[in-house]
This record gives C-alpha cells, sequence and structure tokens, in this order.
C-alpha cells in the first residue's frame, strides 16, 4: 500500500468497453479519479468493442449509464467533459488477430510511460487476448494486464488462465482484480492490526474464541443466471472475498507496506489452512439454495425460478463453513465463514469473539448470559468499529449486561474527502503500480486448492443443497455449526 509515484502519462485499454462492468463501475470510478484530480493530463482512456459505435454515439451511450451510476451530489458537468476528452472508442474485435494493429496504432499515436489493459471480458477470452497483445509487441515492461475474476472455475482451469498469461507477462506486470480489496473498510483492518499496538497482544488463540466473517446479500441472482448456474456461492464469493478478509484478520504482521511482504504474510495463512478431506466436509460445511420467500414484505422466487436456471438445479446460493488455521496464533480457533443471496439484509461484518473470564463473579441481566467481548468490524453498508464489553447497569444491583465502545468512520472522518469506491482506489493503484491490494498468483493458487476438495465432496453428493426460504439468514443446520461448538452468529443473540 505503498504511495507509488503517478507517472507522467499512461494509457488505459478497457477491453468490454460496452460492458456493464465497464460503464457502470470502471468509467463512472474513473470520473470520480478525475473529480478529486489524480489523473495526469495525460492520462488516456481506450474503450473497445466490436459494435459500430462512431465515438459520439459511444460517449452518449456511456453518459447515460453514468448518470445513473454517479450519485447527482458528485456530478460536476465540467468535469465530465473534461474527462469525456480523455476517451476514444476503438472497434476492435478481440477475437480477430488482424485487428489488433488497430489497437497498436492508436496507442504508438499517444506514447504513454504506462499502457494498461483492462480485460473486462469473459476469461475464455485472456488467452487470446494477451497472445495478441504479446504479438504487436505490447507485453512490453511499460505494459500491464489486469484480470477480473472469475479467475477460473477450479484448479487446473485457474492454472491454465496463470500459464496462458504469464507466457507474456511477467507476475509484476499481472493485476488480479478481488474488488472486496479496493474497499476502504478492508484496508482499514490492516490499520486496525497494525496501526495500534493495543489489540496485537490480544489477536490469537489464548484470548479468541472464534472468529465469524460474514457477506450476506439481500440480491439474487439477478440477470446473470448464465454465469451464476455455473458457478455458485462457494467459487463466487468465498474462494476469493471471504478467503481475502480471512487473511487480513488471521496474518502476521507484513515487515512493511511492500505489496510482497504484505502478499506473503496472506499466503501463509492460506498455506496454514487446514485441508478438508471428504468426511469432514460434511460436517464442517453448509450449502444452501434460497426457495421463494418474502424480502422486507415483498414476495420473491425461488432461485430454480429465476430466469436461465433449470428447475432441478443444485447450485448453492448460501454457503456456511467452519475453517481452521493450523499455525501458533490460530490452533483450535475456528473462523466461520458466512454468505449468501437473498438474507434478510445486506451487510459484511467480522467479528472477533473474544473468551469469556475464567470465573464469573457477577450476576449477569437476564438475557446477557454468553455474551463476552467482542470486536464487530462492520464493513458494509455502514462503516463502524464496536468494541462489545460487559458494564454494570445502573441502580441498586451488580448486574452485568453488554455495551459497546463505538468508532463510526462517518462520523470520525466527516470533514475528510469522501470514501473511494473499490474500484477508484484499484485502478490508481494499476496506474502507480502498486499490487499490495491484488491477488498474486500463488495466493490464487493456494485459495482454489483449499476449496476444491469441497466443490469435489458436494458434486459427489446427490443431496445437494439445503433449501431456505428467501428473507431468512439460511438453512438452520448453518446454526448448528457453531451450536456444536458452544458458539452463536453474532446476529442471532
Ligand atoms: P458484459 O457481457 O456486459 O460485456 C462483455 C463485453 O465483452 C462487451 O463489452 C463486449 O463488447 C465484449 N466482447 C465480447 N466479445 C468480444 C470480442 N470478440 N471482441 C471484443 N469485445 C468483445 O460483461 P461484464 O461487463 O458484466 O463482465 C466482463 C467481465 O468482468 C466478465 O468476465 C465478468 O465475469 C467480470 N465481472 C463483471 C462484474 C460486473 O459487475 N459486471 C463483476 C465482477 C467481474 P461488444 O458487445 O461491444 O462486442
Ligand atoms: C461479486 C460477486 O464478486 O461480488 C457477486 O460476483 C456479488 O455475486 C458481489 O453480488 C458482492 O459485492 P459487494 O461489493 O456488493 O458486496
Amino acid at each position: 500500500m505503498s504511495q507509488l509515484q503517478l507517472p507522467k502519462s499512461f494509457n488505459l485499454v478497457f477491453f468490454g468497453g460496452t460492458g456493464d462492468l465497464v460503464t457502470r463501475k470502471l468509467l463512472p470510478g474513473m470520473y470520480q479519479c478525475d473529480r478529486n484530480g489524480l489523473l495526469v493530463p495525460d492520462g488516456r482512456i481506450y474503450c473497445l468493442g466490436r459494435q459500430d459505435l462512431t465515438q459520439e454515439m459511444y460517449l452518449a451511450k456511456i453518459e447515460e449509464k453514468a448518470r445513473e451510476f454517479i450519485p447527482k451530489a458528485d456530478w460536476d458537468d465540467r468535469v465530465w467533459s473534461a474527462f469525456l476528452s480523455r476517451l476514444q472508442y476503438v472497434r476492435v474485435d478481440a477475437g480477430e488477430p488482424a485487428e489488433y494493429a488497430v489497437l497498436k496504432e492508436v496507442l504508438e499515436r499517444n506514447p504513454a510511460e504506462v499502457n494498461v489493459f483492462f480485460l473486462s471480458v469473459a476469461p475464455s477470452f485472456f488467452t487470446t487476448v494477451c497472445d495478441n497483445l504479446a504479438r504487436q509487441g505490447l507485453s512490453r515492461p511499460d505494459c500491464r494486464v489486469v484480470l477480473e475474476k472469475p479467475l477460473g472455475h477450479d484448479l487446473a482451469s485457474s492454472n491454465a488462465i496463470t500459464e496462458a498469461v504469464g507466457k507474456h507477462y511477467r507476475e509484476n506486470q499481472i493485476y488480479r482484480i478481488d474488488h472486496y480489496l479496493g474497499k476502504e473498510s478492508v484496508q482499514n483492518l490492516m490499520a486496525l492490526r497494525f496501526g495500534n499496538a493495543l489489540f496485537e497482544p490480544l489477536w490469537r488463540r489464548e484470548w479468541i474464541s472464534n472468529v465469524q466473517i460474514t457477506i450476506a446479500e439481500e440480491v439474487g441472482i439477478g440477470s446473470r443466471g448464465g454465469f451464476y448456474e455455473g458457478t455458485g456461492a462457494l467459487r463466487d464469493m468465498v474462494q476469493n472475498h471471504l478467503l481475502q478478509l480471512l487473511c487480513f484478520i488471521a496474518m502476521e504482521p507484513p515487515v512493511s507496506l511492500d505489496s510482497n511482504a504484505i502478499r506473503d504474510e496472506k499466503l501463509k495463512v492460506l498455506e496454514s489452512l487446514i485441508p478438508f478431506k471428504d468426511e469432514d466436509v460434511f460436517k464442517k460445511t453448509v450449502r444452501g439454495q434460497y426457495r421463494a420467500g418474502k424480502l422486507h414484505g415483498k414476495p420473491v422466487v425461488a432461485y430454480t425460478e429465476e430466469a436461465g436456471i433449470p428447475p432441478d438445479s443444485k447450485t448453492e446460493t448460501f454457503v456456511a463453513i467452519k475453517a481452521e488455521i493450523a499455525n501458533w496464533r490460530w490452533a483450535g480457533v475456528p473462523f466461520y465463514l458466512f454468505t449468501g443471496k437473498r438474507l434478510p439484509t445486506r451487510l459484511a461484518e467480522i467479528v472477533i469473539n473474544f473468551r469469556d473470564v475464567p470465573h464469573q463473579i457477577f450476576p449477569l441481566a437476564p438475557g446477557a448470559a454468553g455474551a463476552p467481548a467482542k470486536l464487530v468490524i462492520r464493513l458494509q453498508p455502514d462503516e463502524y468499529i464496536r468494541l462489545y464489553l460487559y458494564a454494570k447497569q445502573p441502580g441498586d444491583t451488580m448486574e452485568l449486561q453488554p455495551v459497546y465502545l463505538d468508532l463510526n468512520f462517518a462520523g470520525a472522518f466527516k470533514n475528510k474527502t469522501r470514501r473511494a469506491e473499490g474500484y477508484e482506489r484499484l485502478l490508481m493503484d494499476i496506474i502507480r503500480g502498486n499490487q499490495s491490494l491484488f491477488v498474486r498468483q500463488d495466493e490464487l493458487e493456494q485459495a482454489w486448492r483449499w476449496v476444491e476438495p469441497i466443490l469435489n465432496a458436494w458434486a459427489s453428493d446427490p443431496a445437494g443443497p439445503r433449501l431456505y426460504a428467501a428473507g431468512t439468514w439460511g438453512p438452520a443446520a448453518s446454526a448448528e455449526l457453531l451450536s456444536r461448538d458452544g458458539f452463536c452468529w453474532h446476529d442471532e443473540e
């Protein structure tokens, strides 16, 4: 996360320039960077697509999307028109080697210190695009390539992408995006742990009983049925976002903010995760799929009734896992991972449960039992850190009940600049050449290696996922995963 200097000029090339990700997230993100004065005057953006669009048609198209996705308060006509002057639509069929000459010519007209190729296209295109770029000499050391998830479907397909991209680009030119790492709240985890001496002595098995990491979503699969049906929650959320969060909680202090120093420590955590044997998978994981239900009083359809989903689908939309780390700091401390779609609310949080006092001399207020100290790190939709402790109830009693100390980031930093969206931070880091918040090849490989036995065991299990009603917190079995160990989910207390 070190602050490398911005280059004097850059060319940022979006493959998939007409697609959802570029128009909904990446271009609005770059606009915000421009609005905040982060882009050098010689920074140009090329948006590639197959469609026959004139420059005017393309700009009109993206403006329509931008007005939808850039908050009204952040819209500035003057900044927008200056931003548009950086943009050029280039018609290139990424599957046609000959058409890359057009791209090369465009880039040669505006040589820049750094050339970034952001592959916002289906992963099946990664090999073709990299081969064709290399054929035009566009794999030079000043070139960087950015890969969006999904990075494979399993270990073998992920390794195939690694090999294909690695033929032309070195690891220090490859930026694998996990957009969770771009969130301010996730970077704050590092600040909390390694910028304060307070927690470090307690951050270990002697004081922590269990850790719970939750990413809950209200949304279903929307229009992504085709993608989701072949993917499921384990590949979509656990293999990447949840494991990355686990790494930030469990890693040892890195020696510096150098990108490899951070990634070396994350890798050690992934390597220490205890692999699942077949028999463990059914004891330590729960998979679910939403059936019809209600969200905020409105009926929602079952997963199997969503567009593009077969009625007998066994794809999971919910996962709960008990993960364990075999090292000196964490041996015996369960890390419970929890994620699902069509849950009652959207929230991402990490709960660090501390051990109870060895001998409680105080009476506890009704309902206060089993709630020893905990640190709740809320990542979204709001962002706060709460330290729950027992305190004496006022009055003529010595009964204790839980209360919390609260750090609310919106309140604490209200006079500072707005909190950037994940992609803004990541795009600037790519241009700067800072890889700290990007996933290294060995991390990716290790994450797949850990997830794969779960995928295999589930695939051979005819029972399929357990059904849960949309708008509930998932199958009851996920609560049992904790109650067997004497714990419960933070939300249920
Ligand atoms: P879309 O289907 O919306 O867009 C696909 C893009 O690929 C279009 O711009 C299309 O251009 C382009 N494309 C397809 N074939 C060719 C070709 N032969 N030559 C040139 N361009 C081509 O996809 P998304 O934008 O949603 O996703 C892009 C990638 O990012 C996918 O891998 C997806 O999994 C990943 N991703 C997306 C997220 C999102 O929020 N959308 C989130 C995380 C990852 P045209 O139609 O002009 O030919
Ligand atoms: C994406 C998944 O990576 O993350 C989606 O493909 C999911 O299925 C999304 O909805 C969640 O991201 P966020 O930032 O909205 O929590």
